[in-house]
């Protein structure tokens, strides 16, 4: 990067010098050894990355996800952490053999200037090893924290990706376990795991190696006394931790799903008196964890301490055969040492890989999951030869529509409706009619199993997602609010508004009072899902949302359903501004909304019954004459 570049460089230091020299003040530019510096600055800066998320063209991951895929892309840092690993582990394997030199040729022989050689030997290799373990340790730190990054950002894409079904048939709380324990694991796997394995494994290697170039004959003896006996305890431990800690990881993710569900719906739970069974729902299921973490940890503390006997064993094998050897004179007292030494070497190595196995299966479960996860395409997709949506007039069109969101129950039975551009069309019918379904068709967050849905001729199946949504305004059943201010909330889909902008769309849907009474006006914080607001208040701020991004088509799920009547009367004629000019589907309990439409349409068992105005209907006295009698007799 060059400091002459122009606005917009992400580093405001240099651009400032250049501001200063346009600015006419006496410095311009940068003293050329401070440039000099600044310039190794800039290069060791992480770069800035900005997530590229791609959303078109049905992009998701359509390769599975597998450890070796995911680890390829970083081969050469891999490499690196190899190479530290091998003189780490080579600089730690020293001592017991400079421990023989220095024993044989040193001591026994009273050679001084020996024992200083080696002891300087030593007193670098333990320089140099305690060096390089730094070194390899934050080196893999950060590579795994690279690795992580990557692996939430996409994970977290996906999800962004998804379908509205997805999220309706995984439980939240397993999604959260995706991203938690899940990411966690494989984090321990790439933290110390990998890296672990070779080093523990090189130190077999090497430790193998030195025995057997000691002493042939003494090195047979101990690893058949050793290895057998290791090897039934190992194979044993592995089935029974693979069990426990399978186990495990089951149980964390139903004790994050009852959590999350219990914080959701903390509300429900304090109205409904059900906290006591709660907790004891939540007990059991936090016992089975338990359960679960116990048996893992008996199967460990049963292993590690059986591991030390046969070391001690060993050891023991170790003194009587090699003890004899020096007596007979085929061994010298040193070589005993470092085999000494290096046999107690030997079973750290093991019994860390042995664990690593375990850290290693909980990765590997995860990737499992993960692949899963990531694999799962989204229902509805683009095409790969989708194309932008032009602007629209807004003549939408369901043709001969069924849908379900199980294929086999449907919900809509070959539902037909023409919505003329500029048009205002209610839709009524009783609970369950399908209302809300025809609103999620429209937006294509579903698409239909039969027949297609058409905004001014285009099929939805064929254009972008991004065009059809910018065009389309939506305020849903139960809107939600995020966390932040009001005037964010309103601003959601369109945040280079203006706040003036801002305001004029909330004073237009009626949320003038509210603001003018809070003291921070469209600063005020609406807290989690906007909790500290009315849920007539948060319908107006969903409305005003809708607006704020001035679609063509708008389509409103009971929209007004929780207001009073001064306030609904101040919507309707907000929306009589709103909607005139713009297509709109207006989904409605109340009639009096409805019967401000220019057509309305009645929506029984997933068909349009009747279709026409207020006044055309009234006089063809079907269902909607016998709704609208019934709703004018109670008002
Ligand atoms: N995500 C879903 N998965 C499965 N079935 C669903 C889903 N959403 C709705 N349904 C079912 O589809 C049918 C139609 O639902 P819809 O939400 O369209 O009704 P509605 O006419 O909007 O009713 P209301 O007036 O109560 O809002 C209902 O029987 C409902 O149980
Ligand atoms: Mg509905």
């Amino acid at each position: 990067m060059s400091f002459g570049s122009p606005v917009g460089s992400p580093f405001n230091g240099p651009s400032a010098a250049s501001t200063s020299a346009a600015a006419g003040l006496p410095f311009a530019g940068m003293p050329s050894e401070l440039a000099e510096r600044a310039e190794e600055v800039l290069a060791d800066e992480p770069e800035h990355i900005v997530a590229e998320v791609p959303f078109s063209a049905a992009v998701f991951d359509r390769e599975p996800f597998t450890l070796r895929r995911f680890l390829v892309g970083h081969r050469l840092g891999l490499l690196g952490a190899v190479a530290l690993v091998i003189v780490e582990t080579l600089t730690l394997q020293a001592g017991p053999l400079l421990t023989q030199v220095g024993l044989d040729r040193g001591i026994a022989p009273r050679n001084l200037s020996v024992l200083w050689w080696v002891g300087t030997a030593y007193l670098a290799s333990v320089v140099l090893n305690a060096a390089t373990s730094a070194w390899r340790v934050s080196y893999t730190g950060r590579l795994s924290e690279r690795l992580m990054y990557e692996l939430r950002l996409r994970v977290f894409s996906h999800f962004q990706r998804q379908s509205l079904d997805f999220f309706t048939e995984e439980k939240a709380g397993r999604l959260m376990t995706r991203m938690t324990s899940d990411v966690d694991a494989l984090s321990a796997l790439f933290q110390d795991g990998l890296v672990n394995f070779a080093v523990q494994g090189l130190t077999l290697v090497i430790i193998t190696g030195v025995l057997f170039a000691l002493n042939v004959e003494l090195a047979l003896v101990t690893l058949l006394v050793v290895i057998p006996s290791m090897g039934v305890l190992t194979i044993w431990f592995r089935g029974a931790s693979e069990r426990g800690y399978g186990r495990v990881r089951d149980k964390i993710a139903e004790v994050l799903s009852d959590l999350s569900e219990s914080l959701a719906g903390i509300r429900v739970i304090a109205a409904t008196n059900r906290q006591s069974y709660n907790v004891v729902q939540h007990a059991n299921i936090v016992g089975e964890h338990r359960n679960a973490n116990l048996y893992a940890s008996t199967v460990g503390a049963v292993y590690g301490p059986a591991n030390e006997a046969v070391g001690v064993l060993g050891q023991a094998v170790l003194l009587l055969v090699g003890g004899r050897m020096v007596i007979d004179g085929s061994l010298t007292v040193g070589e005993l040492f470092a085999f000494l030494l290096y046999l107690t070497a030997f079973f750290a190595p093991i019994q860390q890989l042995v664990q690593l196995y375990t850290t290693y299966q909980q990765g590997q479960a995860a990737v499992v999951k993960l692949r899963d996860l990531l694999g799962t395409q989204p229902s509805t997709i683009e095409q790969p030869d989708a194309y932008e949506l032009p602007d629209i007039t807004g003549r939408i069109e369901l043709r001969n529509v069924t849908f379900g969101y199980d294929p086999a129950y449907p919900v809509l039975h070959g539902l037909d409706l023409v919505i003329e551009p500029g048009e205002t069309v209610a839709v009524v019918g009783p609970t369950g009619a399908g209302k809300s379904t025809v609103a999620k068709l429209v937006t294509r967050f579903y698409d239909p199993n039969e027949g297609s849905v058409l905004i001014d001729g285009h099929d939805l199946r064929d254009v972008t997602l991004g065009s059809l949504r910018r065009q389309l305004g939506v305020v849903p059943q139960e809107p939600f609010l995020f966390n932040g201010t009001i005037g964010e909330n309103v601003a959601f889909g369109r945040p280079e508004a203006s706040p003036e902008e801002i305001e004029t769309s909330c004073r237009l849907v009626g949320l003038g009072d509210l603001i003018d009474r809070l003291d921070d006006g469209l600063d005020s914080l609406v807290h989690e899902r906007g909790s500290s607001l009315s849920s007539g208040e948060r319908q107006l701020l969903a409305l005003a949302r809708a607006f704020h991004a001035r679609p063509r088509v708008l389509v409103l799920d009971e929209a007004t359903s929780n207001l009073d009547l001064r306030s609904e009367s101040v919507i309707e004629r907000a929306l009589d501004v709103v909607l005139e000019g713009r297509t709109a589907i207006v989904i409605a309990h109340r009639l009096a909304t409805a019967m401000r439409a220019d057509r309305i349409a009645v929506v029984d068992q997933g068909r349009v019954i009747e279709l026409g105005s207020h006044s055309e209907l009234l006089a063809a006295s079907g269902a909607y004459a016998r709704m609208f009698e019934t709703w004018a007799s109670h008002a």
